[in-house]
């Protein structure tokens, strides 16, 4: 006898996006997979090329396994990088031990027009690969998350050249040159949703875009590098893959976070550790499913504060559509107890 088929209304967390009701809360945690794990640190100490990682599917697979295996989450999120796709157009990119990612800086429209797309899914081919492998290790209630960086965070390392600028250059070329710069963010909305849709098509259920450096905009800029770009990406995705759940994550931008679910459609909306849980009840869940937004700091503490915090989330979101999850990435320094305690937590909380 064959089993049935999977029912994807029987996955928690497709049945929390969709905002239909769920026992508990769904839960997984932004950057999961990842150094804090033992199981991943030793892969890493003999892969020491972090991009060839993300670009081997047989490890790709294993890293993304690796935390549901300790802690049962109710989502994967396929282990690869934002940065594959700049990559993936041509741009040179590579991570220095202790430095992060570095890339070969972009800084006119004509090294806009350099970048050519047409290679990019035979690039990207290892990483569609690895969506399908674990598509089809996931138990029949997992839901596996593709993703991808939003169109202002990407361009923020390529413009930059790498992370933790003050965005002093991306920023004037957007003042000065709204033009040229709209190039690139039209580039990476157009390679954005083909990059997605290869993903769903290579069995991603449901799909992730991070727009970390969200907040370093003003309002009127969010608007036109934030919200119309996912907007856009929504709307194209949508007419291809009409069901598959699409998660916003502006972080640092609570504020415009309701303008940019009603203006853009997205399913859920991930917050940061700096947003009210009750403030996200009142303002966002009418309109979306939230998702987050316990500090990962916390998760370094451990004990009464963290538990104290995850309690109160539960309580202000628990009973709405909500997706429990960290308000940013789990960081490496993390003991794995401290998310098994809040794994615990959340999988016995009743709403
Ligand atoms: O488990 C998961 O969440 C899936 C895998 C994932 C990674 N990066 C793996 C990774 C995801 C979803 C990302 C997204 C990503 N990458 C973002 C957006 C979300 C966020 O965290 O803000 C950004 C801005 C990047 C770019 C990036 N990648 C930076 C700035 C760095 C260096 C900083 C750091 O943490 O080391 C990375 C490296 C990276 N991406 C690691 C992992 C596991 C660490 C690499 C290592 O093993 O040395």
């Amino acid at each position: 006898m064959t089993s049935p088929l999977p029912d994807p209304a029987d996955k928690p967390l497709l049945r929390a996006l969709s905002r239909q009701p769920t026992a508990r809360p769904p839960f997984w945690f932004m950057r999961q997979a990842g150094r804090y794990l033992p199981e991943y640190r030793a892969i890493r100490a003999k892969v020491r090329d972090f991009v060839a990682l993300c670009l081997t599917p047989e490890l790709a697979t294993e890293i993304t396994l690796q935390p549901l295996r300790r802690f049962d989450m109710d989502a994967a999120i396929l282990f690869a990088d934002i940065l594959l796709l700049p990559k993936a157009l041509g741009q040179p990119l590579e991570f220095r031990e202790g430095e992060g990612p570095v890339l070969a800086p972009i800084r006119d429209a004509a090294a806009v027009d350099r970048l050519d797309p047409g290679p990019m899914h035979e690039r990207l081919a290892p990483v569609y690969e690895t969506v399908r492998c674990v598509a089809a290790a996931l138990g029949p209630d997992k839901t596996l998350i593709g993703f991808a960086g939003a169109p202002w965070t990407v361009a923020t390392y390529m413009v930059e050249g790498h992370g933790g600028t003050d965005f002093a250059t991306i920023k004037s070329w957007a003042w000065r040159d709204p033009g040229g710069f709209g190039r690139l963010i039209d580039r990476l909305v157009e390679t954005t949703v083909a990059y997605l849709g290869a993903q769903i098509e290579a069995g991603a259920e449901a799909v992730q875009v991070f727009d970390t450096w969200a907040g370093a905009l003003p309002a009127d800029q969010f608007r036109r590098w934030c919200v119309a770009p996912l907007a856009e990406i929504v709307r194209r995705l949508r007419v291809r893959h009409p069901n598959v759940p699409v998660i916003g994550f502006p972080r640092g931008a609570a504020a415009m976070a309701p303008e940019l679910v009603d203006a853009t459609g997205i399913d859920a909306i991930g917050i940061d550790w700096s947003v009210d849980p009750r403030w996200a009840a009142r303002r966002l869940q009418p309109r979306a499913a939230v998702q987050g937004n316990l500090d990962p700091r916390l998760l370094v503490v451990g004990g009464t504060p963290m538990r104290e915090a995850t309690e109160a989330i539960l309580a202000a979101l628990g009973h709405g559509p909500f997706v429990f999850n960290l308000g940013h990435g789990i960081v490496p320094e993390t003991p794995p107890e401290h998310v098994q305690a809040v794994s615990e937590q959340v999988r016995s909380w009743r709403p």
